[in-house]
């Protein structure tokens, strides 16, 4: 108990940037799997569905629709900057795309699917961490994209992308970042 206490207060997301992908163990990633779909859902309804993007689907995302997606929009960037968008999701070794499903229900509201979809999102990040991995929820634009959309099986429209969750291989202990002053964002009554 003291040690999951212990690690929810001091982990730490590694941003893509700077992790490796190196390599994660399939059976770890069994597990985040397991977890991350073990979540608080009202009604059961499963409102959500992942996507594992590993080995050559990466580089195969990236230069089939990420890469041309972000040049068909930006087509005077610099080649520096277009550089980063050949490889985004080669920055890990897995990264698991999560898709917010809303169903038809008549009393659950679509707002409730997406906070489960966040909590999937939450879930896989934290087993990952606890792994030892480097670890990032992620959108960045492409989560906005159609045709990515597509590409995981999703329907623009309906679907969204709650995030991207790039697991890999931590070669440096982050910095801590700025958090939230309790007193600002906590009350009692
Ligand atoms: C829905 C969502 C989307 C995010 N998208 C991005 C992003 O596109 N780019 C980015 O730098 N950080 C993004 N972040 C923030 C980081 O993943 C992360 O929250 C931050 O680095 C600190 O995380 P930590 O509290 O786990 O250390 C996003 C966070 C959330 C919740």
């Amino acid at each position: 108990m003291d040690q999951v206490i212990s690690f929810l207060t001091t982990r730490r997301s590694v941003t893509a940037k700077t992790m490796q992908p190196g390599k994660v163990d399939p059976d770890h990633l069994q597990q985040i799997l397991t977890a991350g779909i073990r979540v608080p859902d009202h009604g059961a309804l499963k409102p959500w569905k992942l996507v594992v993007i590993a080995g050559d689907a990466r580089a195969r995302l990236d230069t089939k629709i990420i890469h041309p997606e972000f040049l068909a929009a930006n087509p005077d960037a610099k080649p520096e900057v277009e550089a980063v968008e050949t490889g985004r999701l080669q920055r890990a070794d897995t990264v698991i795309a999560v898709i917010s499903s809303p169903v038809e229900h008549p009393k659950i509201v679509p707002w409730e699917m997406h906070l489960s979809a966040g909590a999937v999102c939450t879930t896989l990040l934290y087993a990952a961490q606890s792994f030892g991995y480097a670890a990032q929820w992620l959108t960045e634009w492409y989560a906005y994209n159609d045709r990515m959309m597509r590409a995981l099986g999703g329907t623009p429209g309906h679907d969204q992308i709650a995030g991207f969750i790039y697991i890999g291989e931590k070669v440096k202990a982050p910095m801590e970042r700025t958090r939230p002053d309790p007193e600002k964002v906590i009350s009692y009554l």
